[in-house]
């Protein structure tokens, strides 16, 4: 997760020639390198593109830029935009990001795979309704609270889109698609199963139907014992789970249903030593049974260590 990015001398230095992120993601040959990035530095099995969950209200014509140190800004949606919102150029403005994929699987060893992605529904709708990251979602919240068929409209939209979006990726070559619902956690929970659980689970029917192959990975990061219920429910083939999420439960409970990804605490990735070791063997150990993708519980920090993500691959990878 966030593979690519600031941790990277490699990556600073592409940024800065760019301009800005988002002009970064619209460039597909800088968008291709970076998803190289870390693939030519490191021993994965992966790669992730390089491009953004808010690519979709972008393709939707909303205004988006990433302030430094701020993060992402967008104008906040009211009432009549998510009347006017329309996905009939929605394929066209995400071209460049299909573009980046077609020229990364030209450039990736085979035996590697390529993830697609796009955000889930609500967590999109969260920076769409408040303009910018909230720490409780309060913007979106509200709206879902005080005008449930206004906002249901707004996730209609977003179903239509990411789906468009996803199978562009597809086709344009990702192995796998992951739908990250990174404020998942913050529903209560009807409103999980509402505005979570069933934007989901069309996402994955439609993208199944077109795409009967291919392999959908969902993150309701958050989402505690409401895991079990997400995997049944969308029909996800694998889960990404957060480094809050107890790995007894993760092997009992969500390994027999899919293949679980997570789920390292991005901060014991930075602080390191023996700690590190320690939580990768912790993780190692209660997966090993079952279907199961190494990866961090959410993404990797600017902060950390390069040398420590060399130690973490290592003993992953049991050299
Ligand atoms: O993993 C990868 O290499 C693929 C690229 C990727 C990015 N964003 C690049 C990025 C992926 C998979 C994402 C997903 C994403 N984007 C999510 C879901 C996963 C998560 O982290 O919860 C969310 C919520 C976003 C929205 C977003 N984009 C935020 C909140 C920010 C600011 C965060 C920050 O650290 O500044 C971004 C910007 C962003 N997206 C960066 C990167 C590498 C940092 C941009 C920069 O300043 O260079």
């Amino acid at each position: 997760m966030r593979q690519a990015g600031r941790y990277l001398p490699e990556y600073r230095s592409l940024r800065a020639e760019a301009g800005s992120f988002l002009d970064l993601c619209l460039d597909p040959v800088r968008a291709a390198e970076i998803t190289l990035q870390p693939v030519r530095r490191f021993d994965l099995d992966a790669a992730i593109v390089f491009s953004d969950i808010l690519m979709v209200p972008y393709a939707f014509g909303r205004n988006l830029s990433f302030v430094a140190g701020e993060g992402p800004k967008l104008d906040p949606i009211d009432a009549g935009a998510i009347a006017g919102l329309d996905v009939s150029r929605v394929a066209e403005r995400l071209a460049p990001v299909f573009e980046t994929i077609g020229r990364v699987d030209d450039l990736l060893a085979d035996e590697l795979s390529l993830i697609g992605f796009c955000g889930a529904p609500w967590t999109v709708a969260t920076y769409m309704v408040a303009g910018h990251g909230t720490s409780d979602q309060g913007p979106a919240r509200l709206m879902a609270a005080r005008e449930p068929e206004l906002f249901q409209v707004l996730i209609d939209r977003l179903v239509e889109a990411s789906v468009i979006s996803l199978l562009g990726q597809i086709r344009a070559g990702a192995d796998v698609v992951q739908i990250f619902d990174s404020w998942a956690g913050i529903l209560n929970d009807d409103d999980f199963d509402r505005w979570s659980i069933a934007p989901t689970r069309r996402i994955v029917e439609a993208v199944r139907k077109e795409a009967h192959a291919i392999r959908i990975i969902g993150f309701p990061k958050g989402a505690g014992l409401r895991l079990e219920r997400y995997v049944r429910q969308t029909g996800v083939d694998g889960v990404g789970i957060d480094w809050t999420v107890p790995l007894d439960f993760a092997r009992d409970r969500l390994q027999p249903l899919a293949a679980v990804q997570g789920n390292l605490d991005p901060l014991v990735l930075v602080a390191g030593g023996a700690g590190l070791d320690r939580a990768i063997d912790a993780i190692l150990e209660a997966m090993r049974g079952g279907r199961f993708i190494f990866n961090l519980g959410h993404g990797i920090v600017p902060e950390t260590p390069i040398a420590h993500v060399e130690r973490l691959i290592a003993r992953v990878q049991g050299d």
